[in-house]
């Protein structure tokens, strides 16, 4: 008889075995991206899936000092052929797997040849090891971010009530529709006082969505403000790890669900598809 999380993985896992793969970005920075993408992985983790979570912030790696672990390679080095990918694979809390970028991950559009081909060999191996893999990106529309967003089909995007990251939301939302119309796009409002705050934000910005782009995004969720969030990041600690009955943590692992019980394994194209798309972009 299959366990509970093997019955989950066929779930997730469409037919053919591809990862769920999901970018999570924002209008603005340092809207709390980095504290998402890891504790959502890391809530998955806890629903039994297996997760990668792949750090493609160029600018400010720092998904592993949130998780605590001090990954010694990055994609750079596999694109550069100094590392395979499977040995810069770093195993994290509850199994979780990080595989860090930083800013190696431009040498991806120089990558040509029998190089390109071992490693795009070497992701289908991802396919097959994680239901999940969550990409932590940069901020705003700059292409080397875009790249990675746009060549992925699930895209969270975060944003906090402030004006500033609404109205730049607002313009990389804008920016999306134009190149991706297509794309399964999930709001989250982080740093909320209380839920009505959060679905305000939401309702707000798909009118204006509405009118003048004639779009309209899935509003996934919120986290509220919590100060525990600041003292787990400065512990190098997860807050759903750190304090785990906090109401931080239970934003997280309702996040977690929603993303989860959602179902949009028809769309994966997969990692390899995904950082073939990437590798396009970032020659255009
Ligand atoms: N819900 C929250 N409550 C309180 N503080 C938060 C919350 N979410 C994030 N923070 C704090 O906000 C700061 C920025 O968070 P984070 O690094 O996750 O943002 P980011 O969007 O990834 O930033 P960047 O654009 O620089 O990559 C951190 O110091 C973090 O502790
Ligand atoms: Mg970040």
């Amino acid at each position: 008889m299959k366990d509970q999380a093997e019955k989950l993985r066929d779930m997730v896992n469409n037919q053919k075995g591809l990862s769920r793969i999901i970018a999570v970005t924002s209008g603005k920075g340092g809207v709390g991206k980095t504290n998402i993408a890891v504790n959502l992985s890391l809530g998955l983790c806890q629903q039994g899936y297996r997760v990668a979570l792949i750090d493609v912030d160029m600018g400010l790696a720092n998904a592993d000092i949130i998780l605590g672990i001090a990954p010694k390679y990055n994609l750079g080095h596999v694109f550069r052929g100094e590392r395979l990918l499977k040995d810069i694979i770093v195993e994290g809390p509850l199994g979780i797997k990080l595989i860090a970028g930083g800013s190696g991950v431009t040498d991806l559009a120089n990558l040509t040849g029998w190089r390109l081909d071992v490693f795009i060999k070497s992701l289908e191996e991802l396919n097959k090891e994680f239901d999940f893999i969550i990409l932590d990106t940069g901020a705003g529309i700059h292409r080397n971010v875009l790249s990675f967003v746009l060549a992925t089909h699930e895209i969270l995007v975060v944003t906090t009530p402030e004006p500033t990251a609404v109205t730049d939301v607002y313009g990389l939302l804008k920016v999306l529709h134009q190149h991706k119309p297509e794309a399964k796009v999930r709001l989250v409002v982080n740093m909320v006082k209380n839920p009505n705050e959060a679905e305000m934000v939401a309702e707000k910005l798909n009118a204006v969505l509405k009118e003048f782009v004639q779009w309209e995004i899935d509003y996934a969720g919120y986290i509220l403000y919590e100060s525990q969030i600041s003292k787990a990041v400065s512990d190098q600690q997860p807050v759903i790890l750190a304090f785990p009955s906090s109401m931080a943590s239970r934003s997280f692992k309702r996040l977690a669900n929603t993303i989860s019980g959602e179902n949009a394994q028809s769309e994966s194209t997969g990692i390899k598809v995904f950082f073939s798309k990437v590798y396009e972009f970032l020659h255009i």
